[in-house]
């Protein structure tokens, strides 16, 4: 007998709600993100057809070309939540400083960081692109925040997810309590439950995930640990390679069988390039849920304390097995 009950995105919020005997204010967020979801996913769809590619013809914050779709992202994210009285202030990749509620709303006790559209450089070619965000409860007593409540360590998440423009849609998050994937039916327009409880295989595909144009700039150790894991030095055989550029679709392969996904720093970006609050924390929350780590090299990415919404951090994240393998041959000299 096939499992014939469907549980939408909004029915398993309210149930992890209720399991939580959480404010309903939480999950109307979460709520509210589904349906950004939605309507991004939408125009992703249409990337092509409508005027919706190339780029916007300025750069943004991170001085790096700014598509048309990240805009539209950050825009539908911002009207998603801007009126639900359920935030004090938001902050996005997209702009510089933190963002308060405006004072024509009212303004709430939660706070939202997220990427409104990752791997942007990808859309004009239809490779995967995603959304990243994480929740936090607010930690100034300011009415419409401060950037203080955007710059928490990643342990003190409340909830963390990603969407998926790939093949399907996909809407993947966590409340502290597992890993639950959603698939978007675009025929009625639901987010369904398509992987509940989602963990990483152990053991993991042998599978690395790195951009291995810049090995001339990476330090002897992680030359050395790439190498190693070419070689298989553990006797299992090598590993082979997967790289999309596209960091959600990157991470949700890493997520469903397994490896190792690295963005690492080098001498020309001593810090990498992925963002501590609004990538690697959310991300990093999601993999220790699902039973994986995630490191900066040295230590544990949810206990970094960001000091900057903009803060690029190096990323290994998967299986445990291999983030800790790869923080021991770093440590080496
Ligand atoms: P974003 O589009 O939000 O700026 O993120 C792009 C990131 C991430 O998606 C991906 O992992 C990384 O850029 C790829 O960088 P490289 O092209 O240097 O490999
Ligand atoms: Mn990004
Ligand atoms: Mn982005």
């Amino acid at each position: 007998m096939t499992d014939t009950h469907i549980v939408t995105i909004e029915r398993h919020i309210i149930e992890e709600e209720r399991r939580r005997r959480a404010s309903g204010s939480f999950s109307n967020i979460l709520t509210d993100m589904a349906l950004a979801a939605k309507v991004i996913s939408r125009q992703v769809n249409m990337a092509g057809l409508v005027d919706i590619l190339g780029k916007a013809g300025h750069s943004n914050v991170q001085g790096e070309e700014v598509q048309k779709l990240d805009i539209f992202a950050q825009n539908v994210i911002y009207r998603a939540m801007d009126h639900n009285g359920h935030l004090c202030c938001m902050a996005s990749e997209e702009f510089e400083d933190f963002i308060p509620i405006p004072e024509k709303f009212p303004a709430g006790d939660y706070v939202l960081v997220f990427d409104p559209l990752d791997g942007s450089s990808n859309i004009d070619v239809n490779v995967s692109i995603g959304t990243i965000f994480s929740l936090y409860r607010r930690v100034s007593d300011e009415e419409r925040g401060t950037v203080e409540d955007c710059l928490q360590p990643g342990i003190r998440q409340l909830a963390a997810g990603y969407v998926l423009y790939g093949s399907s849609t996909m809407m993947v998050y966590t409340t502290g309590r597992g890993v639950h994937g959603f698939t978007l039916d675009p025929s009625i327009g639901e987010f369904i439950l398509s992987h509940p409880e989602i963990r990483i295989p152990d053991p993991p595909s042998r599978c690395y995930s790195v951009n291995e144009a810049y090995h001339e700039r990476w330090s002897p150790a992680m030359q050395r640990f790439i190498e190693e894991l070419k070689r298989g030095d553990s006797g299992e055989g090598g590993f082979s390679s997967r790289y999309i550029g596209s960091l959600v679709a990157d991470f949700h392969r890493t997520l469903l069988k397994g490896g190792l996904f690295m963005y690492p720093a080098d001498r020309r970006s001593p810090n990498g390039k992925l963002r501590l609050v609004y990538e690697a924390n959310p991300l990093a929350w999601i993999a220790e849920q699902a039973g994986g780590g995630a490191s900066d090299g040295r230590e544990r990415i949810l206990e970094r304390k960001p000091s900057g919404l903009h803060e690029r951090t190096p990323l290994f994240i998967g299986s445990a097995g291999l983030v800790e393998r790869a923080v021991e041959t770093l440590s080496e000299i």
